[in-house]
């Protein structure tokens, strides 16, 4: 057996513990653990205390002392992105700046249709390259868990590919790859039939397949006037359910419609919610569903944040992720875009950790991570600094000096 491991001390440990998914929270609600220790037992954590009560209350156990001033906060988890692609949008970043819509882009040509054709030149195992480089970009700024969907390849064998793609990224990565099937992101262009006709095939040649491969048990889709309609797309989530997919929804980017969806078919998620009025935000608060900001969304196309500060106040659970992908998000650094939603919106310290924490992990029905105390998956980051407020406040140029994944190091900036 294994020995185990004691990690510290640490200035400050944040565990992220006691705290609700749901609502407001001020930083006075903040567990703050000063000269802490995390004892770790194989991919776990065994307890989290005093360092020094920790290393003379266990004997035989292998220390990793740290020299210097650190905080430890939780593995962040990123709860929405697209990073299995292929080719760049690098133009359609150009022609936004230059003064056109991301929907006038798409309707041109461009946009989400033109990385679907990059995405079908490359093979599997280029597209598999590409999300491990990027997974492990995002790994050595603290997140420990990515969710990653699928939605460039648009046909059934297509989509097999990214997904194989995304499992096979996943073994080749230390952090863990969350899959989600996004063949309902928009009506291929070369599809001959109709919307209904593409959702029916997918729905009868695709799900089986997901189940039967072990690609993944979620179904995300895109809805908007741009995409799928909310009447459009009910007969597909609701096969979907029967099957036993968790459901995940693309809501409310440029116009309303999405959220009630989500709502609707209890997903464990709506993301985007930039258009949501208070109607929208009232509704997401009273339900289950998990509101997820993208920041970096906003920031890739210069529009609107989500009403983030009115979700939460309304009693909402808010998660925050990058929406990683080539078009709308290209940036890919999930601290620094909340640290920025944080400013724009007035977000407290914790309601920024806990988007990129636990409720993060919420959105993803995780429940072993995003926390740090007993029985939870020992991922952790940690800062030079002696104080966590310097974390948001360097907003996101203060990155993770080593990150530990399943209770190995997986970085270390210093080696
Ligand atoms: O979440 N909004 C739709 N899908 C992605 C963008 C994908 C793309 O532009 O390639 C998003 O922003
Ligand atoms: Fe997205």
């Amino acid at each position: 057996m294994k020995k185990l491991k004691l990690i510290g001390p640490f200035k400050n440990l944040l565990p992220m513990t006691g705290l609700p998914l749901k609502g407001a929270l001020s930083d006075n609600q903040l567990v703050v653990l000063h000269d802490a220790g995390i004892l770790i037992a194989g991919e776990h954590i065994k307890e989290i205390g005093s360092f020094q009560e920790l290393k003379s209350k266990f004997s035989d156990i292998e220390i990793q002392e740290l020299q210097g001033d650190h905080t430890c906060l939780p593995g962040f988890v990123d709860a929405h992105t697209h990073i299995c692609f292929g080719g760049s949008r690098a133009n359609d970043y150009a022609l936004r700046n230059a003064g056109k819509t991301y929907l006038e882009i798409a309707k041109a040509g461009g946009g989400i249709w033109d990385t679907v054709t990059q995405t079908r030149k490359a093979s599997k195992s280029e597209l598999t390259k590409g999300t491990v480089k990027r997974a492990n970009r995002h790994l050595k700024t603290g997140v420990t868990t990515i969710e990653v969907k699928s939605g460039y390849g648009l046909s059934v064998e297509e989509e097999l590919k990214m997904l194989y793609a995304i499992k096979e990224a996943n073994a080749s990565t230390s952090a863990d790859l969350i899959a989600t099937c996004l063949a309902a992101h928009i009506l291929p262009k070369d599809y001959p039939g109709s919307a209904e006709q593409y959702l029916e095939e997918i729905s009868t040649m695709l799900f089986p397949k997901l189940k039967s491969e072990n690609l993944t048990n979620r179904v995300d889709a895109f809805i908007e006037e741009s995409a799928f309609s909310a009447t459009g797309i009910a007969s597909y989530f609701k096969k979907a359910k029967t099957m036993g997919f968790d459901i995940t929804v693309h809501a409310d980017q440029f116009s309303t419609g999405g959220s009630k969806v989500a709502v609707k078919f209890n997903a464990l998620s709506a993301d985007h919610l930039e258009a949501s009025t208070q109607i929208e935000i009232d509704l997401l608060a009273k339900s289950d569903v998990i509101a997820t900001a993208l920041p970096g969304a906003s920031i890739g196309l210069g529009s609107a944040f989500t009403p983030a500060r009115k979700l939460l106040d309304a009693g909402g659970a808010l998660a925050i992720a990058s929406d990683h992908n080539p078009g709308s998000a290209p940036m890919g650094d999930l601290l620094t875009q909340a640290t920025i939603l944080g400013a724009f919106e007035k977000l407290s310290n914790a309601e920024v950790l806990a988007g990129i924490t636990f409720r993060g992990a919420s959105a993803l029905k995780l429940s072993d991570r995003g926390t740090l105390e007993e029985g939870m998956l020992a991922d952790f980051s940690l800062f030079h600094t002696p104080n966590y407020q310097e974390i948001l406040y360097n907003q996101g140029n203060l990155k993770p000096c080593v990150v530990f994944k399943r209770g190995e190091k997986v970085f270390d900036k210093h080696k």
